[in-house]
Parts: structure tokens; C-alpha cells; sequence
């Protein structure tokens, strides 16, 4: 049993690393240094649906079987509703996800799929903006989940 905790802390980790470490990297340095030329809106279009697709088929999945696998190694109980008792952080974390998962699905299909069509038609536009805004609101929810991992294995 402890070796498969070992492999899942593992792999939820290397999943938030794919997560977080990728919307980073898209926000910083991709979009900015390729913004400006005529493929931007297609080459956008291509990068943002593989990476989505890998995020729900794979990633986010995978963050909520090792988080809730953790989170029973690390309470002894199944049921979040008894997380709250041993590591209130852990019921918080186990809830701000979904409120990720939730803004994820309405960026990725709905307000990005409709953002990218005003790109292509080079309009800028409410929806375009209110989509660059939900990924930066989840951006930072992905921050607080990192520090609330850190404060659940080493506390402050
Ligand atoms: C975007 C989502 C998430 C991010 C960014 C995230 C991030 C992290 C990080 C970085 C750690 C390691 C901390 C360290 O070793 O110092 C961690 C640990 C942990 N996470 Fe998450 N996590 C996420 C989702 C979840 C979910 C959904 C749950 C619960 C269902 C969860 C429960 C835990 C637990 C219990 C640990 C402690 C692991 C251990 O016992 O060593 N996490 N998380």
C-alpha cells in the first residue's frame, strides 16, 4: 500500500505539473511570442484543442483518482464529507477542483470554442475577453491548490 501511495503522490504531482506547468507556459511564453503573426488564430486553434483534449481525457481525471487516493491515505477515510474532521485543506482542495473542472468546461466548450472564431475573423469581442479571464481565475485557483498540497504534507 505505501508503494502505490509513493506512485499516486507521484502522479499527482506530474499531473499538476502538465496542468499548471502548461497553462503557464501558454499564458508567458507561447501566445506572447506568437500573437503577432498572420497563423496565430490557427496555430492557437490547434495548440488550445490538444491541449485540452489531453487535459479531460487524461489529466484531470488522474489529478481526482490520486487526490482522492491521497486523501484517504492520509485521513483513513473514504467519504470527503470526513476529510473536514483530519484536513480541512484536503475538503477544501477536493471542492475548489470541481470549481476548476467547472470553469474548465465552460472555457474550453463554450466561451474558447466561440473566442476562436472571433480570432479567425480578427474581431475582438466581450466573449473573447471573458474567456481570457476564466483562464486566468482558474490559473490562480491552480496556484492555491499547489499551496494547499504543501500545507497538507508539511502544514504552517
Ligand atoms: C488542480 C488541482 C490540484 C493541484 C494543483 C494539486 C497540487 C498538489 C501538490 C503540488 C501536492 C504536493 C505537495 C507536496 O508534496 O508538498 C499535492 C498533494 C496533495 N493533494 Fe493535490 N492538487 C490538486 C488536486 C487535488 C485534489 C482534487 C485532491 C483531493 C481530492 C488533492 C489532495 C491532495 C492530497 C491529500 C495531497 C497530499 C499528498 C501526500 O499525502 O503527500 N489534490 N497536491
Amino acid at each position: 500500500m505505501r508503494t502505490l501511495y509513493i506512485i499516486s503522490v507521484f502522479l499527482h504531482i506530474l499531473s499538476v505539473i502538465f496542468w499548471l506547468g502548461g497553462a503557464t507556459f501558454l499564458s508567458f511564453v507561447l501566445i506572447p511570442s506568437i500573437s503577432k503573426s498572420q497563423e496565430y488564430p490557427a496555430l492557437f486553434e490547434k495548440i488550445a484543442k490538444r491541449y485540452s483534449g489531453i487535459t479531460w481525457s487524461l489529466i484531470f481525471p488522474l489529478i481526482l483518482i490520486t487526490g482522492y487516493f491521497n486523501a484517504y491515505m492520509r485521513t483513513g477515510f473514504f467519504s470527503p464529507a470526513k476529510w473536514i474532521e483530519v484536513s480541512y485543506d484536503t475538503f477544501l482542495k477536493f471542492h475548489i477542483f470541481f470549481l476548476i473542472v467547472l470553469l474548465s468546461a465552460v472555457h474550453d466548450f463554450w466561451l474558447g470554442k466561440k473566442a476562436v472564431e472571433h480570432l479567425k475573423a480578427g474581431k475582438s469581442s466581450p466573449l473573447r475577453k471573458a474567456s481570457a479571464w476564466i483562464g486566468r481565475i482558474n490559473f490562480v485557483l491552480g496556484i492555491i491548490m499547489l499551496l494547499l498540497g504543501i500545507r497538507i504534507v508539511r502544514g504552517w
